[in-house]
């Protein structure tokens, strides 16, 4: 049974139950508090403890969900060894000043199995989608749920993931939910690398040829020229290009060092 927030001394609550994140959220509502959802995979780094600090700034209660959702993977791609590192992420979040983990068991949110139940809107046509196909659909599939159970007031997605961030606004807008998504800015290592879960899959050299993509980036961001920022990440060493487009005023990539893809993108 979990305990209300405040009989905790500050340290965070943590359920997988969907009943028992109801009744904590409900009796928050009740008080009229502001409730903010930061909906994560786990394997927590400073990308998203900065969304946390967002959502504090804008609500009065802040939930983080960690669920490493399966509708959003493919059969040949890395659930089964996506990074899992729960009490690692748990003393993070203690420090963060996060009020409530919702670290849901599979069938919370999957009762009927896994199978995504909605369809990604227009936004999710065309990059990510031409290399994974189902990958929206399931996002916008978990995430409707996870607004389903925590009825949020706000909630913060990174521009990391630019194009699923344009996908869940289109979400919230076509299904007429009464949540306010705010966007966080890409948090990057001192050597401009945006910071991602999937960077620890990545050798020493491997992290020296990533740390050059946000360099080649940048350079397109000026010069407009994308050919020329294909050959200078292959010249790099990274060893396939998915894509490096155009789109929202922005330059969005994904590119493979291995079996290790980067997606990153930069404003014009
Ligand atoms: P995940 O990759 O864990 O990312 C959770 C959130 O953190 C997303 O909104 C993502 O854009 C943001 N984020 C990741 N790296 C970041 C960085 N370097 N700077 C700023 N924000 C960053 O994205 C997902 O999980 C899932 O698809 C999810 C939305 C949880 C649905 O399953």
């Amino acid at each position: 049974m979990t305990l209300p927030a405040e009989k905790l001394g500050g340290a965070i609550l943590t359920t997988t139950s969907k009943l028992d994140l109801q009744e904590i959220i409900g009796d928050w509502k009740a008080q009229n508090l502001k409730i903010g959802l930061v909906p994560t995979m786990g394997a927590l780094h400073e990308g998203h403890l900065s969304l946390i600090k967002i959502a504090l700034e804008n609500s009065d209660r802040v939930v983080v969900t960690i669920f490493v959702n399966p509708t959003q993977f493919a059969p040949h791609e890395d659930f089964d060894i996506y990074p899992r590192k729960e009490a690692q992420d748990i003393a993070k979040l203690e420090e963060s000043g996060a009020h409530l983990v919702y670290i849901p068991a599979a069938s919370e949110i999957y009762p009927d199995g896994p199978a995504s139940t909605l369809k990604a809107g227009p936004a999710a046509q065309g990059l990510e989608s031409d290399f994974r196909p189902h990958f929206f659909d399931g996002v916008a599939t978990v995430v409707h749920r996870l607004f389903e159970h925590a009825q949020p007031d706000i909630a913060v997605f990174g521009e990391k993931d630019f194009q699923q961030l344009q996908v869940i606004k289109e979400m919230v807008k076509t299904q007429d939910m009464p949540v306010k998504i705010i966007s966080a800015p890409i948090m990057r290592d001192e050597h401009g690398l945006a910071l991602a879960s999937r960077n620890v899959y990545l050798s020493e050299e491997g992290l020296q040829i990533a740390r050059q993509l946000n360099k080649v980036l940048s350079e397109a961001t000026e010069t407009g020229n994308i050919e020329a920022a294909k050959t200078k990440v292959l010249e790099t060493g990274f060893d396939k290009i998915d894509y490096i487009e155009k789109r929202w005023n922005r330059i969005l990539a994904a590119a493979w060092i291995g079996k290790t893809r980067l997606i990153d993108n930069m404003e014009i």
